[in-house]
């Protein structure tokens, strides 16, 4: 079977999968086994694919078709423009969180000529902390997260990327066993409400780990207990950055504010516009 065949078989599975983008996905499937670019499928479409590569895409596009996230298949995802390790022990890093990252990376320079100590809370596959640390030198991050497979996969991300000497993984609860002070702490804490179970995708509730989404009844389990913790453990001038559920916004900064009355709370859009990022400066 040729490319072009090849994709065209691949597209109709997909769509009849229901998934959202079949020939972006069909292509990027098959570039990925074949270790070619898009556009080389798209100038190749004569080349014929040995049967065993065949083989190996059909059960690539089967697994999507049935809602399997494309990050788990090949094995990585892109993350503010870094090639991260990802497998199901992981959430699959949303462009949403790089807005998080900006805000936290903005924080680190403008505290010019010193070491900045973070905190990455429910680090997962390691993307937060992986990207402030490859774009700030001057930052060292102490990543926790509960789930030990979780952090095996941010181990990888962590010595791939070459930051090892200042991200610091550790299994923790929270910040429980750490004392700070932090300049920063930075959070993608899971914030899916039992109550949403119904309205979240399939793609995501089958596939990613429960524990990187659910957080209470309300959505809002994890985030409280951060912010309860969080000002004991936070420097002078220190911030907070968490991302939220877009509905999360007024109850978010209303925890904010109880837990930290003289700080200023600040709500931060994402590029879809919706309210995504809690900040709040001492
Ligand atoms: C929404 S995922 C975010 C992962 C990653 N920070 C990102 O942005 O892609 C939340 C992460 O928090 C972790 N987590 C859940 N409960 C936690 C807790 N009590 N303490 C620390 N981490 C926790 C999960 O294992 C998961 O890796």
């Amino acid at each position: 079977m040729s490319i072009r065949e090849a994709l065209r078989e691949a597209v109709f599975y997909l769509k009849r999968g229901g998934v959202p983008n079949p020939y972006l996905d069909a292509q990027m499937l098959l570039a990925d086994l074949l270790g070619r670019s898009r556009a080389y499928l798209l100038a190749h479409g004569e080349t014929l694919l040995p049967p065993e590569l065949l083989t190996q895409y059909r059960a690539w596009v089967a697994r999507r078709a049935a809602g399997e996230p494309l990050a788990y298949i090949v094995g990585y995802t892109w993350f503010y423009g870094l090639k991260l390790h990802i497998t199901s022990d992981v959430l699959v890093p949303r462009p949403e969180t790089e807005v998080l990252v900006e805000h936290a990376i903005r924080e680190v320079q403008s505290r010019q000529g010193k070491v900045v100590r973070a905190a990455d809370v429910g680090t997962g596959s390691g993307a937060i902390a992986v990207a402030i640390a490859v774009h700030e030198s001057r930052a060292r991050v102490w990543a926790t997260d509960v789930s030990a497979p979780a952090l095996r996969v941010a181990s990888r991300n962590v010595h791939a990327h070459n930051v090892c000497g200042r991200v610091l993984l550790i299994q923790a609860d929270l910040l429980t066993p750490l004392r700070g002070p932090f300049d920063l702490i930075v959070a993608n804490l899971p914030y899916v409400g039992e109550e949403e179970a119904d309205v979240l995708a399939p793609e995501v509730r089958e596939y990613e780990p429960g524990v990187a989404l659910w957080a209470g009844k309300d959505g809002l389990s994890l985030i409280r207990r951060l912010l309860a913790q969080a000002p004991s453990r936070l420097a002078e001038r220190g911030v907070v950055l968490m991302e939220i559920g877009y509905r999360q916004g007024a109850q978010v900064v209303e925890l904010a504010r109880r837990h930290f009355p003289h700080a200023r709370v600040t709500l931060h859009r994402d590029l879809a516009g919706h309210e995504r990022v809690v900040r709040i400066a001492l």
